[in-house]
């Protein structure tokens, strides 16, 4: 028998912000524990000692190791205290890989991808179906703050127009964090657009003629299903794993069987998979497309949102004759709401030029200068690191949750960056069918389907994991996982 299902109450992000002091101080241990610095086995301090070094209440203490108890990292032993568990035995197993996709497809027009995106938008909604991550995980203030500055100092940016590839001293700054992250790549070569998704259908432009035959990995990121479909391009599918990336077997068979043009990638956290690709593929990845003398269109938009100590190198960080369009935008790290991204398309650099003009002639000059001053003298790497920080824990928390809640047998995505899982349900389970009875609970979700340009992925969701854990997450999580034991 199925419990009753409780419509979750309409979110409130604000309350979600506003962290109290137990739960700062669970986090706060909790990411000790996930660092290693307390191990499985260690004593943690007593409540009496803890609540002195922290100063904080004794209740406060006690909820926070509750919480920590909840959430399986103690466990209490009479008479003695508070201890790490033990990690768990098994990890549930992570998804399989798809198989290879015979020949390309032209993509349908899928409204559902629209449908899912407007629910993003509509606050009551859970938002497990949203790639935009939380607004309280970024500097909106400060950064308020500097756009009216800019603003004040020189309204004339706002009354004279101007055609631009890209604000000097913001290039600048994007090429020095290249920099930093082992890819020297000149300024004058980047070109400012409107989100990492003009950036990405500029550079696919560059390439193709309508018609011509992309390779992609699969599952796809539904935006670039989206921008393959309005060129009129086909999609041939890869099979791409959860872990390591898109299979260069496959990809090598893909490109010997069929006439591709041009290879659209994500190497580092991949959505929705996650998965990132180890530099020695990257390498090959990059052998393989000049044996075949292919261009290639990298989306390096979650690469600065690593888990791990070291950002990941791009494609590009091996390009050495101009054949990798990079692009990324600020929509997943500082800005989403100002719609600020690039790229850097090598050899393409003057078609990119020319189709950038054509298409919207140049991006706000008042917005680049405000995020050139933030990424000088704003304190990005330091918001970086608790962003980074913020999606790791979200991500565990929301993998806990779902093995809590979602039937035996589910498979999970690993990733080790970025604000999503992929999550392989039983073969019974119909996420389209999920969708529906979801959302009359208030709980907006992206089905499988949406990934591919073919009927598969039905058992499938992506999650996105960007949300700051509340009750309201955990009851929603529990809801879902209800709903689809319901279908079994
Ligand atoms: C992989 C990927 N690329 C590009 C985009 C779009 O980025 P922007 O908002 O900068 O256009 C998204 C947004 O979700 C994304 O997930």
């Amino acid at each position: 028998m199925i419990q009753t299902v409780a419509a979750p109450k309409p979110l409130s992000p604000a309350k979600a912000a506003a962290r109290p002091l137990y739960a700062e101080l669970a986090d706060s241990l909790q990411n000790l524990i996930e660092q290693g610095t307390l191990r499985p086995g260690h004593r943690v301090p007593s409540v009496r000692t803890m609540s002195r070094q922290r100063d904080v209440s004794i209740a406060t203490v006690l909820q926070a190791y509750t919480v920590l108890e909840n959430r399986g990292y103690l466990e209490a032993r009479p008479q003695s205290g508070y201890y790490v568990r033990p990690r768990p035995p098994s990890l549930a197993p992570e998804p399989r890989m798809a198989k290879a996709m015979a020949k390309p497809s032209y993509v349908g027009v899928n409204d559902l991808t629209t449908e899912v995106m407007e629910y993003a938008l509509n606050q009551n909604y859970v938002p497990f179906g949203s790639a935009c991550p939380h607004h309280s995980l970024f500097p909106n203030k400060k950064l308020a703050r500097i756009i009216g500055s800019v603003a004040r100092r020189d309204p004339t940016l706002i009354g004279r127009a101007g055609m631009n590839w890209g604000y000097e001293p913001l290039t600048r700054e994007i090429a020095r964090r290249y920099l930093q992250a082992g890819v020297p790549i000149p300024h004058d070569e980047l070109v400012v657009t409107d989100g990492c998704t003009e950036a990405l259908n500029l550079c696919l432009r560059a390439v193709t003629k309508p018609g011509d035959t992309v390779a992609i990995e699969t599952p796809a990121y539904f935006g670039f299903l989206e921008i393959i479909q309005s060129l009129n391009l086909r999609a041939l599918e890869i099979p791409t794993s959860s872990r390591e990336g898109v299979c260069l077997d496959e990809l090598r068979d893909a490109i010997e069987q069929n006439d591709v043009k041009a290879v659209m990638i994500m190497p580092s956290f991949h959505n929705p998979l996650g998965s990132l690709m180890p530099d020695e593929k990257k390498q090959r990845l990059y052998n393989l497309l000049c044996e075949y003398d292919l261009p290639v269109i990298e989306d390096d938009i979650y690469a600065d949102t690593h888990f791990g100590d070291v950002r990941p190198k791009p494609l590009k960080a091996w390009d050495r004759d101009g054949r990798v369009m990079l692009c990324s935008s600020f929509g997943k790290t500082l800005a989403p709401g100002l719609h600020v991204g690039w790229t850097a398309p090598g050899r393409y650099l003057e078609r990119v030029r020319r189709l950038k003009f054509t298409n919207t002639m140049g991006t706000t000059v008042l917005l680049q200068k405000a995020l050139a001053e933030f990424l000088r003298d704003g304190g990005y790497d330091h918001h970086l690191r608790s962003l980074r920080r913020a999606y790791h824990q979200h991500l565990h928390l929301f993998l806990q949750g779902m093995q809590k809640h979602f039937p035996e047998g589910t498979r999970y995505s690993r990733p080790q960056g970025g604000n999503f899982i992929w999550v392989e349900l039983p073969a019974r389970v119909d996420t389209l069918r999920l969708r529906r009875d979801a959302l009359k609970h208030n709980i907006n979700t992206a089905p499988g389907v949406l990934f591919s340009v073919k009927d598969r992925y039905r058992n499938c969701l992506r999650m996105s994991c960007s949300l700051p854990w509340s009750d309201e997450i955990e009851a929603a999580l529990r809801t879902l996982g209800e709903l689809i034991k319901q279908q079994l």
